[in-house]
């Protein structure tokens, strides 16, 4: 009898019809998410799930799914899986490190340049009809910071954070890195958190949210950066105490921020951040190229297609689970 398995939703890429070999698939085909109680009435009898970032797999769902064999996340991240809970039930957990790395980076450099020359201001600017013969070229209209020759602090030095420093190179930054554990990468100074936060004009984080990084970016931490600082965000939104953001934003103690992530999301329109003009915010685009989000559902069926056939997924969370 072949095992039955939920995708959450229409993946891109031809591979889903190799996955339907393997197993009798169900894909949620309705417009907008599968909602939380949509995956509590869906999953029940699935032997694995395929899902996106914005289903919530935790430890009550899991314990409802006796028949639960894998799970395989469109996604790098899988802070919305309780990942103790599945290597518990020894149910491995897929994800798609390595082909978004790019994408990213790209993502975190053009919002770095947008919050650093106020690019969304700009637009907003002319398209509200500001601009006219009195109130046009200065030598102060809309002036910005530089990005070329600034310091740039990388919270989180992984292969996103190793892009986003050879970016940075290209712009003569002075490239600074924060990792728990040391990483040795030419061109980039590793220093404590503290001495990055104090010395980078632009810090931009790059780091999985786990319990030890949520609210790493505390109203502490955020008063120890530079005044004028830019703050980048295409992490996670946890990582950032989002009201502690606001108000140094909002003194004018940071210069901007650009945040592709949030606390909640989608974003609630009553978040302060979304009230001031120097902040630069998009919807969680990070990976968001046609050819990345096809290369991330090809990783997630590769992965659920070899659990289906009783190989180790090539690309697992928890590999324990694997060991006798
Ligand atoms: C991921 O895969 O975790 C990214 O946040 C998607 O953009």
């Amino acid at each position: 009898m072949k095992k039955r398995v939920l995708v959450t939703h229409q993946l891109p890429g031809e591979r889903i019809r190799e996955l339907s070999a393997h197993c009798e698939m169900t894909i949620w085909m309705d417009p907008g998410l599968l909602t939380a109680q949509g995956l509590r009435e869906e999953l029940p009898g699935c032997h694995g799930l395929v899902c996106l970032l914005t289903d919530r797999v935790d430890a009550d769902l899991i314990a409802a799914m006796p028949d639960l064999e894998f799970v395989s996340s469109m996604s790098v991240g899988v802070d919305h899986v309780d990942v103790p809970a599945l290597t518990a039930r020894g149910i491995p957990l897929g994800h798609t490190p390595g082909v978004l790395v790019n994408t990213t980076a790209d993502t975190a450099f053009a919002l770095m340049l947008a919050a650093a020359r106020r690019v969304v201001e700009a637009d907003h600017f002319i398209r509200m009809g500001n601009w006219t013969k009195e109130n046009a070229w200065a030598p102060d209209f809309f002036t910005g910071k530089d990005v070329s020759g600034a310091t740039l602090g990388i919270v989180g030095l992984g292969e996103i954070g190793q892009a986003v420093a050879r970016r940075a190179s290209g712009f003569g930054m002075k490239v600074l890195a924060w990792n728990r554990s040391v990483r040795e990468v030419p061109g980039v100074e590793s220093v404590s958190l503290e001495a990055l936060l104090q010395r980078s004009d632009f810090v931009s984080v790059h780091l999985a949210l786990s319990d030890s990084t949520r609210g790493l970016m505390d109203a502490r931490r955020i008063a120890m950066m530079k005044p004028g600082a830019v703050l980048v965000n295409t992490a996670r939104g946890g990582i950032v105490d989002e009201s502690a953001l606001a108000q140094a934003l909002a003194s004018g103690r940071l210069a901007a921020a650009a945040l592709d992530v949030f606390e909640s999301e989608p974003v609630a329109m009553d978040n302060p951040l979304l009230a001031l003009p120097n902040v630069v915010v998009a919807p969680h685009i990070g990976s968001a190229t046609t050819q990345t989000r096809a290369s991330m559902a090809d990783i997630a069926i590769d992965n659920a297609i070899a659990a289906l056939t009783g190989e180790p997924m090539p690309h697992c969370v928890n590999p324990e689970v694997y060991s006798d």
